[in-house]
């Protein structure tokens, strides 16, 4: 259809006045006097509405429908300078032809817009001005992310989606199957080597162990893409489906993967505050008080960097009754974590040096015998947002780290000859898409930031 995206009026308008336009879009409200009407009327290119101002002595014959919030319209009209503060532009409509009616049972009206109850309209919900807003921010922080990879020169990979091995070993592998179990099997290898792949297959739960395999031919990569977690508990940050940003840097020890995340972290929190000032302002004032300050703060403000075993020291001295006792050797519940950011430093935190018995295979062991050269990335409100670690670059120590945690050994083949080919130190981290968009837009539940969210008992 030929029109202008509201968008392009409300961002040059004094290119458009006194010039006749043709807009489309759906009416957010219709208010009503004796000689004239006012649609606000929005088509999702912005957070902004525009404002359609109708003369009933001009425009005599308005569609029934028009006149519902919810109906899709085209409005034809001239655009002039509007005399209200709020807006800069608005439009003396000439003709309304209603494209879709929207009956009075619309279920996304103002009086009953709670996130709780959006979240049961998925399909509606993202015409609200709040989804509006965040998913817009989900946009502009993926091309961000994209970008300051494709700057500096890392190569972006496609890593499997099915998979036969398990990266974090932590057994919440979703599995991927064409055959349903059968009394005819005598075992599950019997039933597995029947089945599609002739061994037990699911959706991966990170690219990592491919992302090492690009790295160690093209020295910087990232992979950008989905990613499933059968996670048993039904918490706000927890989805079965998410998408993970995994960059893998050749010749890159932690230190050195540390002062990547955190440029990472604030050149795309930058990126937000520059390209969505709308966005935020209108998320501050619905959602969270002193947002825009606060990702201000990352982007202006040093990381803080402290010891796990130093951060056991602070909890213990907290006074604070924590549910899950502080013990070194423990991992750090979501209690713990949130009384480091939210109260102890109020700013990102990178705990580093794990007991290893609480982390993953692949990470390098230190010269302690006891930690891991493995960092989270701890935010206030939300937690971790980042996993990151350098890998275990010797061979017999990542065998016998396989080994230990009874993980098959003939699953690990190739990432075992990485070792043996040509190893070279190198490191890692996963950020979580939703994660971090629920830090950048206020949103308290993981769910308020996936369109169609998946989680235990979650599917629609
Ligand atoms: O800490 P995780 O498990 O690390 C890895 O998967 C590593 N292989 C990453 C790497 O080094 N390449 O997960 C990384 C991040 C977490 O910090 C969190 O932000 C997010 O992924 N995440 C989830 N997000 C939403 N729902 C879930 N169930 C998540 N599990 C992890
Ligand atoms: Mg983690």
């Amino acid at each position: 259809m030929n029109h202008v995206d509201i968008k392009a009026i409300a961002q040059k308008p004094e290119e458009y006045f006194d010039k006749k336009v043709t807009v489309c879009g759906w009416i957010k409200s219709y208010r009503d006097s004796k000689n004239m009407a006012f649609i606000a009327l929005n088509d999702g290119t912005t957070l902004n509405h525009l404002q359609v101002v109708i003369d009933k002595n001009v425009l005599t014959e308005i569609p029934e429908g028009a006149t519902r919030v919810g109906s899709s319209v085209k409005i034809e009209g001239t655009a002039v300078k509007s005399f209200n503060q709020n807006q800069a532009i608005e439009v003396n409509a000439q003709s309304i032809t209603l494209l879709g009616d929207c009956p009075l049972d619309y279920p996304i009206q103002k009086a009953k817009t709670s996130l709780d109850y959006l979240r049961t309209l998925p399909h509606l919900r993202v015409r609200t001005n709040t989804f509006n807003a965040i998913f817009r921010v989900r946009s502009k922080l993926s091309f961000a992310i994209h970008r300051y990879f494709q700057e500096r020169g890392y190569l972006y990979v496609h890593t499997p989606i099915i998979t036969g091995s398990d990266c974090e070993g932590a057994g919440k592998i979703f599995k991927v199957t064409t055959i349903g179990y059968d009394a005819k099997y005598k075992s599950e290898a019997e039933y597995n080597a029947d089945d599609f792949f002739g061994q037990s297959a699911g959706l991966t739960v990170s690219g990592q162990l491919e992302g090492e395999v690009m790295a160690l031919a093209f020295g910087k990569i990232y992979t950008f893409g989905p990613t499933f977690r059968a996670e048993n508990s039904n918490t706000t940050r927890h989805a079965a489906e998410f998408w993970q940003i995994e960059p893998e840097v050749a010749f890159a020890e932690i230190d050195d993967i540390i002062a990547i995340a955190t440029e990472f972290i604030k050149y795309i929190i930058k990126a937000v505050l520059d390209e969505c000032p709308d966005e935020i302002a209108f998320l501050e004032r619905f959602y969270e008080k002193g947002l825009r300050a606060k990702l201000h703060k990352v982007v202006d403000d040093e990381f803080v960097k402290v010891d796990y075993t130093e951060a056991i020291d602070i909890l213990k001295k907290s006074g604070k009754k924590f549910v899950y006792p502080v013990e070194w050797g423990n991992d750090l519940q979501t209690e713990h974590e949130r009384y480091l950011t939210d109260e102890v430093y109020n700013k990102p935190v990178f705990v580093v040096n794990y007991p290893k018995e609480q982390k993953s295979f692949y990470m390098k062991q230190n010269p302690d015998g006891k930690t891991v050269a493995a960092t989270d990335l701890l935010v206030p409100g939300v937690g971790e947002i980042i996993g990151c670690s350098e890998r275990e670059a010797d061979y017999n120590k990542l065998m016998q780290a396989i080994k230990d945690r009874g993980m098959k050994m003939s699953d690990y083949d190739n990432y075992m000859d990485l070792r043996k080919f040509g190893s070279v130190p190198h490191s890692g981290f996963g950020l979580g898409l939703e994660r971090i968009l629920m830090y950048a837009t206020g949103m308290g539940n993981i769910r308020d930031t996936i369109i169609f969210p998946r989680a235990k008992g979650e599917l629609r």
